[in-house]
């Protein structure tokens, strides 16, 4: 064994993919669909009124994805979040919720929305012993939050969905902006001053290159660095520590004790190194990177009778040839990163 590939300390035994990071987190999209056309992920000149999304006996059946759960959970998953499209859109979501947090091994579930169904639903969410929630929300102005949405509005739902969740206890909240330049940059103070002191986390995110259709171009993103600097000019902000290893966001507390924010900054910043995210779409594909090419589809494995160990070992086989490191690539400057087809993000989640 030569010192590269000796086992490191952040690659203990176990399943460790090409790069030695280990298998922690599974994202499930449970529904492909959404109520919002946000441009950067849904454009509506793809997603229009006669786009085929799934049918219902397309996308894996609750005990689908929990058996698809337990085997990961045996391969070292321990966090869960939930995403769509609009998870809220999937019927009878809490029953799932009641099954994946009775999963042994399981120690976080969260679920990303929109919100805007949030209201409604939160106490029964919790009820079902959902821990936490994290909303997309944009801007706090109507007219760019109307943009943003795809023209679908929404931003009161939105912002009562976040305050039912509050009292349904469904914390720490955290709430998820997208931050593209000359659409929404110049409302990102209002959006830190309307949750500084409630407890509520505003984290900002690097507008990405997912998927094909968003015409994603480099001169829209902001990076982080940028809007540090503004949001720290208006309230002084220090560095606080990773809640946890691999964390995406680079987090700041209001040193006047108003809490606390974040920055995503997978364009400016990436960090692939930590990465232990695999992703699972509604219709039951597993990828191991947010800008994968292809995936390993499982719905027919799982429909077709296949055994616990044959099912394990293609998830085992997965993780162990795993290389992924887009954003790395990207930040590097490799053309082939950013031609390649990606999965589309709609499809399995943020
Ligand atoms: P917690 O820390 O558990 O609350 O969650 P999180 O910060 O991992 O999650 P969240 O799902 O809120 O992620 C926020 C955003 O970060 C996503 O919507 C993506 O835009 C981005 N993101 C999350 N994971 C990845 C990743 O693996 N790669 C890249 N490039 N971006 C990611
Ligand atoms: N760049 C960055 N984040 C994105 N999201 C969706 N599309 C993009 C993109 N192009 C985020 C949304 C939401 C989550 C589901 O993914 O803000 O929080
Ligand atoms: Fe829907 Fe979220 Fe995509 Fe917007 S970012 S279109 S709310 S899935
Ligand atoms: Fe992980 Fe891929 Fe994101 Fe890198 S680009 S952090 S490998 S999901």
């Amino acid at each position: 064994m030569t010192a590269s590939d000796a086992p490191t300390a952040r690659a203990p035994a176990g399943l460790r993919d090409r790069r030695g990071r280990m298998l922690r987190d599974l994202r499930i999209s449970v529904m492909d669909r959404c109520n919002f056309r946000c441009p950067y992920c849904m454009p509506r000149e793809t997603f229009h009124e006669t786009y085929r999304f799934l049918g219902s006996h397309e996308r894996l059946s609750f005990d689908e994805i929990v058996r698809v759960t337990r085997l990961l959970v045996r391969l070292g998953v321990r966090k869960l979040r939930l995403t769509g499209g609009e998870p809220l859109l999937r019927p009878n979501l809490t029953d799932l919720i009641g099954d994946l947090t009775a999963i042994e091994g399981i120690e976080d579930v969260a679920l990303t929305t929109n919100g805007t169904l949030l209201a409604k639903h939160a106490f029964e969410l919790r009820a079902a012993g959902l821990q936490r929630v994290t909303v997309s929300l944009d801007s706090l102005d109507p007219d760019v939050f109307m943009r943003m949405s795809g023209g679908f509005g929404g931003l009161e739902e939105a912002l009562g969905g976040i305050e039912q969740a509050r009292r349904a206890g469904l914390g720490p909240i955290k709430v998820n902006a997208v931050v593209q330049r000359g659409v929404n940059d110049h409302t990102v103070l209002e959006l830190v001053e309307r949750f500084r002191g409630t407890g509520v986390i505003v984290r900002f995110i690097e507008y990405m290159d997912v998927g094909n259709r968003n015409h994603w171009r480099r001169e829209a993103v902001v990076p982080s660095r940028e809007l540090l600097e503004r949001i720290g000019a208006r309230w002084p902000l220090a560095p606080l520590e990773p809640a946890y290893r691999g964390e995406v966001a680079e987090r700041y507390t209001f040193t006047d004790g108003g809490g606390e924010i974040g920055f995503i900054s997978s364009v400016t910043q990436p960090f692939c190194g930590d990465c232990t995210r695999a992703r699972l779409s509604s219709d039951g594909v597993l990828y191991s990177c947010l800008f994968a090419t292809h995936g390993t589809p499982l719905r027919d494995r799982l429909r077709s009778g296949a055994s616990e160990e044959d099912l394990l070992d293609a998830l085992r086989a997965l993780w162990r040839e795993r290389a992924d490191n887009y954003s790395e690539q990207r930040h590097q400057g490799a053309q082939a990163a950013e031609g390649a087809r990606k999965v589309e993000m709609f499809y399995i989640g943020g």
